[in-house]
């Protein structure tokens, strides 16, 4: 029996994870969706963390994506690490057959074997809410997409210890390629 393969990237993943961008994000106006340069840019950054790059591969071939980077909260003249999800993505002829929730599940239990605290997402409630991701702004937390409200997501991991604080609220600053999309 095929089953659904949950990894983080490697490097001949850049370009089956390009084409699966491509398709799930495609428009017919314009040739190459923003989420694939946004890809791109974040792998050559100092966002980029190899271990929450993850992939979902199906009978040998990569069907879904999710990304988790470095992103960081501004807090008190102080900044907290946190980390942005981003772009999610499945193959068009795998959607709604459960591998988008498998790998951002994958993702999100990556970053907290890695002791991570606190995820920001814009998207719809409709798929975040599966994985506990509530309105930010309840957690004080803003950013340039604050105003859309609902859309406007976060979610605390579990702390590695029981006495450690919660993540603090303020403003989210977003890796520097996300200012391009
Ligand atoms: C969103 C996406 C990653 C979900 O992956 P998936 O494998 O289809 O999701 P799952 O099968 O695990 O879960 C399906 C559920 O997710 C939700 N869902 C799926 N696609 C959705 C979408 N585009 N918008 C909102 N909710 C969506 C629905 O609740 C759906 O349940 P239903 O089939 O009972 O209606 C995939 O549809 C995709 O790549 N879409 C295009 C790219 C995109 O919009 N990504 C950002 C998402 S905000």
């Amino acid at each position: 029996m095929t089953t659904l393969r949950l990894r983080p990237e490697d490097p001949a993943d850049e370009a089956p994870v390009a084409r699966v961008l491509a398709t799930a994000f495609a428009r017919p106006d314009v040739a190459t969706p923003p989420e694939v340069g946004l890809v791109d840019d974040l792998r050559h950054s100092d966002a980029w963390i190899p271990e929450l790059a993850m992939v979902a591969e199906y009978g040998g071939e990569v069907v879904g994506f999710a990304l988790l980077t470095r992103a960081r909260v501004c807090s008190d003249d102080a900044a907290y690490p946190a980390l942005a999800l981003g772009p999610v993505a499945v193959a068009p002829y795998r959607q709604r057959i459960g591998h988008g929730t498998a790998v951002v599940q994958a993702a999100l239990d990556a970053a907290t074997e890695l002791g991570e605290r606190l995820v920001v997402v814009l998207g719809d409630p409709a798929f975040y809410r599966r994985f506990g991701f509530s309105r930010a702004d309840r957690l004080g937390l803003t950013s340039p997409w604050s105003g859309l409200g609902e859309p406007w997501q976060a979610l605390v991991l579990p702390p590695s210890t029981t006495d450690e604080a919660p993540p603090p609220g303020g403003e989210v600053l977003f890796p520097p390629p996300w200012a391009k999309v």
